[in-house]
């Protein structure tokens, strides 16, 4: 345990309502922040008003993008607590992905104490209507003015909250889906699986070129052969074909989903098969012909669970379940949320209730 000095902003901020928070547009009254300096090491860490962070235009986050980040919900029960779901999962990834990106190590034990010490100040802005949630933003950057390329010696660890509602202006609705034959997120060996800021910023072209054809995201393939299926979006992909539960296995481009893992849980806890590896797209348009491709859908911790109602591919248009929301995404959703609102027993230990 560090000690966290807090610095209390001299005004409140004025709340939106919860049916108008959409996603990440409010931010709470504090943040957290830590300070790392070669030969120092991480030191300083606080609470203090939230606000803009003063850098040098020539921080290596600026000019090489090193920063990576993590993300994940504090949830007020319907017993009125707080409850962060698994949050030493988030802090771990976070942890452990500063290696990939050439940061400095950081305690997860660290990066967990500073998201629920800045919950338990924040603990009013945590809204309370279903399906809403206060989001939590932890982010390291590398802040040294160098223009040379090599690792930064000085970071910043902050952690940012913002109130939530869905994350898809769709709420629960299946999106249709492009299947992208062309741009890729990450390949092998990049930087697919850590929570890299550069693949969201890679990610936006195709996302765009979807949302002008009428599409909501893109279903991203492998960079190496443009044949098997990655992930949808910015989260993680499940198929259930023929009553079997498929997603790709993690090989290097894909991240380790929080919810790709709770979910993996869950529906081998209920006697489902699930398979981790290779799902051609070829597999997919068969499935589809001989009526056997049940379900589609994204999964990560922002939205939970979306369902895809209609997959584009050339000119091929592939309609899913009739565009409902599929019965096992359902089922998951419910299952989830109802762990996360404190509505279903927690037998797992995937919640910490804070405060
Ligand atoms: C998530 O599904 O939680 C994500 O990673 C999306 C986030 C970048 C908003």
């Amino acid at each position: 345990m560090i000690d966290i000095p807090i610095q209390r902003a001299a005004t409140s901020k004025p709340r939106t309502p919860d049916a108008a928070l959409g996603f990440g547009q409010y931010f709470t009254d504090h943040m957290f922040l830590m300070d790392f300096h070669a030969g120092r090491g991480w030191h300083d860490a606080r609470i203090q008003p939230y606000g803009p962070l003063s850098l040098d235009p020539a921080a290596s986050v600026l000019q090489y993008a090193q920063t990576l980040f993590d993300g994940l919900k504090a949830i007020r029960g319907v017993d009125g607590k707080i409850r962060l779901f698994r949050p030493d999962r988030h802090a771990a990834r976070l942890a452990h992905g500063v290696e990939r990106m050439c940061m400095p190590t950081i305690a997860a034990d660290i990066v967990q104490q500073a998201m629920t010490e800045l919950v338990k100040l924040e603990h009013e802005w945590v809204p309370s209507s279903p399906n809403t949630a206060l989001y939590l933003r932890p982010t390291i950057i590398g802040t040294e003015p160098f223009l040379g390329v090599r690792p930064s010696r000085e970071f910043i660890f902050f952690v940012i909250a913002s109130p939530v509602g869905a994350y898809y202006a769709e709420g629960f609705n299946p999106v249709s889906i492009w299947i992208e034959d062309e741009c890729v997120r990450a390949p092998r060996g990049g930087l697919g699986a850590v929570k890299a800021g550069a693949n969201y910023a890679a990610s936006l072209y195709a996302a765009d070129r979807a949302k002008k054809h009428g599409f909501a995201q893109v279903l991203w393939l492998d960079a190496a052969e443009h044949k098997y299926l990655e992930e949808v979006g910015t989260m993680n992909l499940f198929v259930e074909i023929d009553g079997v539960f498929r997603t790709p296995a993690l090989e290097g481009s894909i991240l380790a989903g929080v919810t790709r893992s709770s979910i993996i849980t869950l529906l081998r806890d209920w006697g489902k098969e699930v398979v981790e590896g290779p799902i051609a797209v070829a597999e997919i348009e068969d499935a589809h012909a001989r009526g056997k491709l049940d379900e589609v859908f994204g999964t990560g911790t922002a939205a939970v669970i979306s369902s895809v109602g209609e997959l584009g591919h050339g000119e091929k248009r592939m309609v899913i379940n009739d565009k409902k929301p599929g019965p096992m995404a359902l089922r998951i959703f419910d299952e989830l949320t109802g762990i996360q609102q404190g509505r279903i027993a927690d037998t797992r230990g995937w919640t910490v209730t804070v405060g």
